[in-house]
């Protein structure tokens, strides 16, 4: 189903994540129809482009971004017929009375803010200023949303001054991943999961991020940042909040938001004994040499983790004694995001201690290789006696759903689409943020203050051994990184 016409402003519209993500995705909209010919996107950045400039920026991104999608010879053109371009300065008045003169009245408007967070409250004074903007229109926020808890405060304070939150789309782009909102499908629309997913029946959670990636090009952001404030502060406390969270009364954006909220203020303060931090180290590759992260950053004694293991506890009725254990990592075996939650053993086996310890695991294989297996106990076929093995009940969603299955939307497709229906559900609200940081600034700041070091890990690798040594020490394991 179309939207209704709406104006799309990408501010950044020449950089990195438009050129990737952003034109792509709407792209990839415009061919499943459900964006109107009425609909504008406008590129706004400090670049001198005219309309056909931009438009050709555009078509080379998609090419390279949206490769292979069936879409009609010439519905390129006509996507591009949709976009326009104004050179802005986002701190003077440049460009901006031309911005206006672009956009139609009585339509959604949206304000992508695809430019580093030292640039918000500039784009929202002088789209206040220039009249821009209206009570209606809505904006949209990428992370980095903030360095800790005051700059992240500082952020909220800045955006609030002009928008309400209801107009503010805080993006975290694991929450439009397919698989990711297959969580929530998974709890809450089976009654087989739900009754046994507590402390009773849950002996530990696990979720695991893992990628091949090393920081490329990314060098001078990261470096400021690492695992913790990179991956752990939005991505996985995601997922750890959906895994958690009690099911909210309707899927509604504050609904389900102030259940994730409880979740973040539920968790534990982590114990230092309880973080494994790693930095990777050079390695030889098949397809050539890779680099140390302290080479891929120019920073020969950064202390920056490129990889983070912890356990943490969600303190409350349902999981009080339920571990959870997540790590997160670059250049590491294989990408693969994972969650396995790892039932209890039964509390009795009728069929004696030679039939061994059983016990089932749900795997949410997020990415790559999209699905979900159920690992449960069986006989071992033949006349051997009552012996058990374990074997996987496997629904591969590329096998299960066909066509749909094995290629999913983008995440950011689903996401910007949210935003032009006025949907927050899957958008991170101002508090939630808040939470995280709140949670995230005394674990870093502990290491700071003890001048830590992370432990190297070689390229290619799980991780530093002390990440095994975390879990082995409850006498469990870590699940493999597969893809
Ligand atoms: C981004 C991080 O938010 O997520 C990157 O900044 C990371 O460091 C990326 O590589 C991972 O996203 P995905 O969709 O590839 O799993």
């Amino acid at each position: 189903i179309p939207v209704d016409p709406f104006d799309l402003v990408i501010f950044g519209g020449t950089g990195d994540l438009a050129r990737r993500k952003i034109l792509p995705a709407l792209f990839r909209r415009y061919c499943a129809g459900q964006i109107p010919s009425e609909a504008r996107i406008v590129g706004a950045a400090r670049a001198e482009y005219d309309d056909a400039g931009y438009r050709d920026f555009a078509a080379e991104a998609i090419r390279e971004f949206a490769p292979g999608r069936t879409c009609e010879d010439g519905t390129l053109g006509q996507f591009l017929e949709r976009l326009s371009y104004v050179t802005i300065d986002a701190r003077g008045d440049t460009g901006w009375e031309d911005l206006a003169s672009k956009l139609q009245p009585g339509r959604v408007r949206a304000f992508y803010f695809s430019v580093g967070p030292g640039l918000f409250g500039d784009l929202a004074d002088r789209l206040h200023k220039w009249g821009v903007a209206d009570a209606d229109s809505r904006i949209v926020v990428e992370k980095p949303f903030g360095h800790d808890l005051a700059s992240a405060r500082a952020l909220n304070h800045t955006l609030a001054a002009h928008f309400h939150e209801s107009q503010i789309y805080r993006i975290d782009h694991y929450l439009g991943k397919e698989t990711v909102q297959n969580l929530m499908a998974v709890r809450f629309g089976n009654m087989l999961f739900e009754p046994l997913w507590n402390a009773q029946y849950v002996d530990h959670i696990q979720i695991t991020v893992a990628e091949t990636v090393g920081v490329g090009g990314r060098g001078e952001y990261y470096d400021t940042a690492g695992a913790m404030r990179d991956m752990m502060q939005n991505h996985l406390m995601q997922l750890l909040c959906l895994i958690a969270m009690e099911p909210p009364a309707r899927f509604e954006p504050d609904a389900v938001r102030d259940e994730k909220l409880k979740v973040i203020r539920a968790l534990d303060e982590v114990l230092p004994h309880h973080i494994v931090r790693g930095q990777y180290d050079a390695a030889k590759g098949a397809e050539g040499d890779y680099p140390s992260y302290r080479e891929a950053v120019g920073n020969p004694r950064s202390k920056t983790e490129s990889y983070i293991a912890l356990k943490t506890h969600v303190s409350n009725w349902r999981w009080a004694g339920t571990p959870f254990y997540l790590r997160t990592g670059k250049r590491l075996k294989a990408r693969s995001s994972v969650i396995s939650v790892m039932f209890k053993d039964t509390p009795h086996s009728i069929f004696g201690a030679e039939a061994g310890r059983h016990a089932n695991v749900l795997t949410i294989r997020l990415q790559p290789n999209e699905g979900i297996t159920l690992q449960v106990t069986i006989k071992e076929p033949g006349p051997g006696g009552m012996r058990l093995v374990d074997v996987p009940l496997d629904m591969t969603f590329a096998e299960a759903l066909g066509p749909e299955g094995s290629d999913p939307p983008d995440a950011y497709e689903r996401l910007i689409m949210d935003v032009i229906r006025g949907n927050q559900t899957l958008f991170m609200r101002g508090d939630e943020v808040e939470a995280a940081w709140a949670w995230t600034d005394p674990i870093i700041a502990g290491w700071v203050r003890r001048g830590e070091v992370p432990k190297p890990y070689d390229s290619g690798s799980v991780g530093p051994g002390d990440a095994d040594l975390l879990i082995q020490r409850d006498g469990r394991e870590w699940r493999g990184i597969v893809p």
